[in-house]
């Protein structure tokens, strides 16, 4: 048994005040990933748009570029969304995800291009989302894990200096049903404006971006290129002022943040 409070379905639905996230949720003890599961319902089509599957452990957990997500059981939320959507784009849903995670744990924490979200500068919460379409109807899987209640303990070695927690940061202990909740509520939210305002999503970003307007170096097909970060595009990415001359866009999928010849 966790000495925190268990995540409850029941807990997260009452007077939850989304009409489409949400709308059915599932709490598992263990799965593989939640992402996963929510693409297995997705796979019935759109009659489980808004589905939102939590997890308190999972043993395959996956985050980008195919690295592991590893977090003790009971410690973290850990949620997945379907989401059916024909007018936005997965860069787009990644923005947005790390738009309302922020508003989630604490409007100063930052977003790391693409999907780390930070708390003093040390990951606390990554965005896995994953696009499928099916009968030419093109659909989102939005993956979220948020480190709530590690203590310092679990992150050892290379990870004490990269990753910490909401209970590290705050000084407390969390409660993740309400965190679930509002990450809900939030998700609803900023996805709506997403399709219907981007441009309010993309300058939220910036407000939140521990990139933007900074000196950054980033690796793309093995190449370096150092420059100004001046902003995000949704379909292509990273926008910067190369030192070399001219401005550039990186695509996620391609591109990594480098400090001292390391990725970051
Ligand atoms: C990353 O930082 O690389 C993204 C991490 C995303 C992790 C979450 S936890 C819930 C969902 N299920 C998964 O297997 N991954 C996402």
């Amino acid at each position: 048994m966790s000495e925190y409070n268990a995540l409850d379905a029941e807990f997260i639905r009452a007077n939850l005040d989304t009409s489409r996230i949400g709308r059915e949720i599932l709490v598992y003890k263990s799965t593989s990933s939640t992402n996963d599961i929510a693409a297995e319902y997705a796979k019935a089509g759109d009659k489980n748009d808004g589905l939102a599957v939590f997890a308190e452990h999972q043993t395959a957990g996956r985050g980008r570029r195919g690295n592991q997500w590893l977090s003790g059981k009971g410690k973290s939320v850990l949620c997945s969304v379907v989401f059916f959507e024909p007018k936005i784009e997965a860069d787009m849903i990644t923005i947005t995800a790390a738009v309302a995670v922020v508003e989630t744990i604490d409007k100063n924490a930052k977003i790391k291009w693409p999907n780390d979200i930070l708390l003093g500068g040390k990951k606390t919460a990554g965005i896995l989302v994953e696009a499928f379409t099916k009968n030419k109807k093109k659909y989102f899987i939005i993956g979220i894990g948020i480190n709530c209640h590690q203590s310092k303990k679990d992150f050892d070695g290379e990870l004490a200096s990269i990753a910490t927690s909401i209970d590290i940061e705050s000084g407390t202990v969390c409660d993740r049903n309400r965190i679930a909740k509002r990450l809900l509520v939030n998700l609803e939210h900023f996805l709506d404006i997403a399709v219907k305002d981007p441009d309010e999503i993309v300058e939220r970003w910036r407000a939140a971006s521990m990139l933007f307007g900074k000196r950054i170096t980033v690796e793309h097909n093995g190449a370096q290129f150092t420059g100004n970060c001046i902003g995000v595009e949704p379909a292509e990415g990273l926008i910067i002022q190369l030192e070399r001359g001219g401005v550039r866009m990186f695509h996620a999928v391609s591109t990594t943040i480098v400090k001292n010849g390391t990725e970051m």
